[in-house]
């Protein structure tokens, strides 16, 4: 059976905010099928792989229909004929194609829905599920899951400046279990806010609406939502994206809601304040993207406590991840597909992170799809630890029951990771 490419081929679909993407199929000889669809962030960092849009007025700005015209007309003659077992060799050539460093000429979604297309085709011809193909004979774990419960940020119109708030439940020994613990927790956040009359749907993510006049009382009302839940702090922990570049930069943090500005000293003492008063092990991007030296301050006053997990300021990239290991700038690196932009880059970045002796969380976007390659890159590549918003709307629940379909068919051989993903 030939795993070479017969076809290739890109189509506009829409993403889980009504927003355009690419969605590309490739088609081996042996008529295997396999599918790749871009995800899309909203807080994304300046250094990530860049997502070409059309711009102009027409849908927004947001149409795709250079990245899909560059994907039929010039990455589909190229990878022609290619074998699609051969991932590394396919990426290189794509990278070249694209020539430039940010991925901005053929567009990093065109790029990354094509290198999950030929991931998922080798799968596929295999007759193997994703993560088995990935990881070969060797052993597996399933994932600590980061799940939202309060949405902010960037997903929330700036509703609050912490962008996610989420529970690890690390005292879980399954994932069956772990799900189970985060979906009472989600239905008493709903049901606290109902009573205290601020239910008012959700943010992007799933989260609930952070209808809050300041950032504390989201971190009291997930702690709350946590105890009425019944979980203990060693059983359920919180974990926040801070998200820090959307309001900060230059050593001085400007979180709208809390009506003044903060030099970056200041802001670290905020986030010490709330680590010394809730349940929290894990926090991401606390400082701005340019912010080097507020990220060794912190990891120096917090490090052994606390998961510091860099997102923007690494975007799954393996240089600035040996970079931040060198000056200790944190001790986990946030793991998105598309911000590489090839699925080789995305697996160099995690392999390097992994060196370096940092915990790894793969992770969705904001702009998600059905698409579940996600909940297998987590497994295959025994991550540790999986991002994917909130508990709710599909595009999430369809990553979290992935996992659930993963874990019963590794049977007796599934094991939950738990807390010893974490570096702390
Ligand atoms: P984004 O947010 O997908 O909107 O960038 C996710 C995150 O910051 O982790
Ligand atoms: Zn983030």
């Amino acid at each position: 059976m030939s795993t070479h490419i017969r076809q290739l081929h890109a189509r506009r679909i829409w993403d889980s905010r009504g927003r355009p993407t690419v969605e590309v199929d490739v088609i081996l000889d042996d008529g295997t099928l396999g599918r790749g669809i871009a995800p899309a962030g909203a807080s994304t960092g300046t250094h990530e792989s860049v997502e070409l849009r059309d711009g102009g007025s027409e849908q927004g700005g947001w149409g795709v229909s250079r990245a899909i015209a560059n994907v039929n007309h010039e990455i589909a003659p190229a990878l022609s004929g290619r074998d699609a077992m051969d991932q590394r060799a396919l990426d290189e050539l794509l990278i070249a194609l694209d020539g430039t460093a940010n991925k901005s000429r053929l567009g990093g979604n065109a790029l990354i829905a094509t290198s999950m297309a030929v991931l998922q085709a080798a799968a596929n011809a295999r007759r193997l599920p994703l993560w088995r193909h990935l990881a070969g004979e060797a052993s597996v774990t399933l994932p600590l899951p980061e799940i939202q419960i309060f949405g902010g940020g960037a997903h929330a119109g700036r509703r609050i400046d912490l962008q996610d708030l989420m529970v690890m439940p690390i005292g879980a020994h399954s994932m069956q279990e772990a799900l189970a613990m985060v979906a009472d927790v989600y239905r008493t956040a709903g049901e606290l806010m109902a009573d205290s009359g601020r239910r008012a749907g959700v943010a992007d993510e799933g989260g609930w609406w952070p209808d809050f006049s300041n950032n504390e009382e989201a971190l009291q009302m997930l702690t709350r939502s946590i105890d009425k839940a019944g979980y203990r702090h060693g059983e359920v922990m919180i974990s926040l994206d801070i998200a820090a570049s959307e309001f900060g930069g230059g050593g001085i943090y400007r979180p709208g809601l809390e009506g003044r500005s903060y030099p970056r000293e200041e802001w670290i003492a905020v986030l010490l304040d709330w680590i010394a008063k809730y349940p929290i092990l894990s926090i991401e991007d606390p400082l701005a993207e340019d912010d080097t030296e507020g990220m060794i301050a912190f990891t120096k006053a917090v490090g052994r406590r606390v998961q510091i997990i860099g997102d923007d300021y690494l975007v799954t990239h393996a240089a600035r991840v040996r970079e931040a290991s060198a000056v200790k700038a944190c001790n986990a690196a946030l793991i998105k597909p598309n911000q590489a932009g090839t699925i080789s880059e995305t697996f160099d970045a995690l392999q390097t992170a992994k060196e370096c002796g940092f915990s790894t969380i793969v992770s969705a976007r904001s702009g998600e799809s059905e698409d579940v390659m996600i909940s297998h890159l987590s497994v295959g590549w025994n991550a540790g630890q999986l991002k994917v918003g909130s508990f709710a709307r599909s595009e999430r629940m369809a990553k979290w029951n992935e996992l659930l379909r993963i874990e019963e068919a590794l049977g007796s051989a599934a094991g939950y990771t738990g807390r010893s993903a974490l570096p702390v």
